[in-house]
């Protein structure tokens, strides 16, 4: 039987603990809506032995109130190799759920909206792989995460945006294939030398930043810092202070509590690295990712009294494909 959703003074009191976690972001005429959501959910999950995993760019009220464990795409796959729980919801976008289930798959995986995609996932297809090792023989294929599981099947290593110069150093070559975001892969060519033959994939939320926007930005604000995601065009990256995934960005302002910042990235990063810097101020252009914002608190409550959607992956792929996942968390972030 559905729980009740009522905003209670039972549900209010039990839930004071994560209001006072983001009540800098969440106006408190908006908390009743949320509240008994959470309370609902997180009843589910000690019930079901689940977990929630979330990304950095999951709203406030996931990310803060029905989260075990949030994280970077890194972070997230590391912790994926790592649970005990039988159930694991992926609060975030369908490519990472995949991940989780390769290196769990006697598991029960969902994800709670299935249409969560990405554009760099999107991209790309196994036969586009194969297709460019063939026209480049002898280089070493290295996919960052943002991959669907069959292209991650023709891939010798897997990489993120906070280990991605590392995975290339590690092979110790001159030349690797990196698919499928060119931005990330003019990044690591300049930091790292190594010639890299990209794939002219996208992040549809960063390829919309422009270096003159920023640039306009730090006019207006005095003392402004830059850090950007390196999914950006790589003027946006020549025009920004700092460089990082999003576990790297939220760092960088937790350590440097600059007066003030702008995260070039999703809108979701700063309300939540926010809520533990009171004294930084953010400045906000940001763009939405469709996808991660399809996951809400009422589908990962569905998800978890249904215990749908599952993800699945074809066993024959899934034994390739999770090679590549378990190098990259061998060698990378050592
Ligand atoms: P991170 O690994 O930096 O969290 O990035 C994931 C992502 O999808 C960025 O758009
Ligand atoms: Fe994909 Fe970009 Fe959304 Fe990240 S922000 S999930 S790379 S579309």
């Amino acid at each position: 039987m559905s729980p009740s959703l009522a905003y209670t003074p039972e549900i209010a009191a039990q839930t004071a603990h994560l209001y006072a976690k983001v009540e800098r972001v969440i106006p408190e005429i908006e908390w009743p809506v949320f509240a008994p959501q959470i309370a609902a959910i997180n009843a589910l999950k000690k019930e079901r032995n689940a977990i929630v995993l979330a990304h950095n760019y999951q709203t406030p009220e996931i990310y803060h109130c029905v989260s075990d464990f949030v994280g970077d795409s890194l972070a997230l796959a590391r912790k994926g190799a790592d649970v005990d729980a039988d159930i694991i919801v992926m609060a975030g976008v369908h490519f990472m759920a995949e991940t989780t289930k390769l290196l769990n798959p006697e598991k029960i995986v969902l994800i709670p909206d299935l249409g969560a995609g990405c554009s760099l996932a999107a991209s790309i297809t196994g036969a586009d792989v194969r297709a460019m090792r063939k026209k480049h023989p002898g280089a070493p294929v290295v996919s960052y995460v943002n991959t669907t599981a069959e292209v991650k099947a023709e891939t010798d290593i897997c990489c993120t945006s906070g280990n991605a110069v590392e995975v290339v150093e590690s092979l110790g070559v001159d030349k690797v294939i990196f698919l499928p975001d060119e931005y990330l892969a003019m990044h690591v060519a300049k930091q790292t030398g190594v010639e890299i033959i990209p794939w002219k994939g996208h992040c549809e939320v960063h390829e919309r930043f422009t270096a003159s926007e920023i640039n306009a930005y730090r006019k207006d604000f005095e003392g402004l810092q830059v850090i950007a995601h390196p999914e950006c065009p790589p003027d946006v990256l020549e025009a920004a202070d700092f460089v990082g995934s999003t576990k790297g960005m939220q760092d960088y302002v937790t350590r440097e509590q600059p007066k003030r910042v702008l995260m070039v990235t999703e809108c979701s990063m700063s309300d939540n690295v926010s809520t533990a810097n009171p004294g930084v101020e953010f400045i906000r252009p940001c763009n939405l990712c469709p996808h991660m914002k399809r996951i809400t608190l009422d589908n990962i409550l569905t998800s978890l009294q249904t215990l749908q959607p599952r993800v699945e992956i074809d066993p024959a792929i899934a034994a390739r494909a999770r090679r590549s996942v378990e190098r990259m968390i061998e060698i990378g972030g050592k």
